[in-house]
């Protein structure tokens, strides 16, 4: 008889959740509003990234809140790294362990001069000033903004300015940060900028969660998620999710850009990512 044991390397646990905001009625009393999000379960894996995709008003936004306690359950239940996120007793545990990103770089930052907005997080942790300044500059490399500490925030570009905001996630040291469409308001290089970012953490062994409407970019993650109104419509690779065209269209989503050249010009199925495609084309 072997010794058997599982290995618990879920990093988020979300059981049956159920969001439910609530609405003020014509007498100005509390009753129940809108489902946001209902029996939604999934695991993120320690060290994965995962994309979040689903149309507007799927629910999206809404769960990333949930990753870090900003929504509690209405029923349900997520934990993170085994702490429930409706125990407030270990909210700061949760708020510690994961980091969000917003889509709007303008509202995210806090200060005039970048390393100052980058410090604003851990200063408020109570890290001590030498390790702050450890923290701001290490952070700033890491996104491609070092040379920029001492700028005001207000003259950088909007990929630029989200590039701070993420070394602002990055210096509270966070086992996961959740990107909440990130790059929707950037230009193309803005993106790509934001992208390769999001790809390194990751490899750094951050967790990732990219909430997103670009296909392309969510076939770059190692899962997608797919909510359709409020609940799950599938957990899968991006692979696996986009070689189901049927999948595709009742998600109401896209194809990924070079996916659909690839089909366009007749190139094999088993190539599945941009990179693949681009090679096979390179050397024809
Ligand atoms: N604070 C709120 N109060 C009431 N309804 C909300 C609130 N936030 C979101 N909703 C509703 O919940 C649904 C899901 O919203 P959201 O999570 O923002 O979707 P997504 O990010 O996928 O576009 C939408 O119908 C939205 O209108
Ligand atoms: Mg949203």
């Amino acid at each position: 008889m072997g010794l058997c044991y599982t290995q618990n390397v879920n990093f988020i646990e979300v059981r049956d959740l159920k969001i439910e905001f609530t609405k003020i009625d014509e007498n100005g009393a509390e009753v129940p509003g809108k489902v946001a999000l209902n029996g939604v379960s999934l695991d993120i894996e320690k060290g994965s990234f995962v994309a979040v995709v689903g149309m507007n008003g799927s629910g999206k936004s809404t769960l990333a809140k949930c990753f870090n306690g900003l929504l509690i359950p209405t029923a349900g239940s997520v934990k993170v790294d085994g702490f429930d996120t409706a125990d407030d007793s270990t909210i700061w545990e949760v708020r510690s362990r994961v980091g969000m990103v917003f889509q709007n770089p303008d509202n995210q930052l806090v200060s005039s001069i970048v390393e100052d907005d980058v410090a604003f997080g851990p200063e408020n942790l109570g890290v001590d000033p030498a390790e702050i300044r450890r923290r701001v500059d290490d952070a700033l490399k890491r996104v491609g903004m070092y040379e920029k500490k001492d700028r005001g925030a207000h003259m950088l570009s909007g990929g630029q300015k989200q590039r701070v905001a993420i070394a602002g996630a990055i210096a509270m040291r966070p086992d996961c940060i959740v990107f909440d469409e990130p790059t929707a308001m950037l230009d193309p290089k803005g993106r790509e900028g934001v992208m390769s970012i999001i790809k390194d953490l990751n490899a750094g062994g951050i967790t990732c969660i990219l909430i997103t409407h670009f296909m392309n970019e969510a076939e770059q993650a190692d899962r997608v998620i797919v909510l359709k109104k409020g609940k799950l419509l599938c957990d899968r690779t991006p692979a696996e999710l986009f070689s189901d065209r049927e999948m595709i269209e009742r998600a109401g989503l896209e194809m990924p850009p070079a996916i659909d050249i690839r089909d366009k010009a007749g190139l094999p199925e088993s190539l599945t990512t941009a990179d693949e495609i681009a090679e096979y084309i390179a050397a024809v």
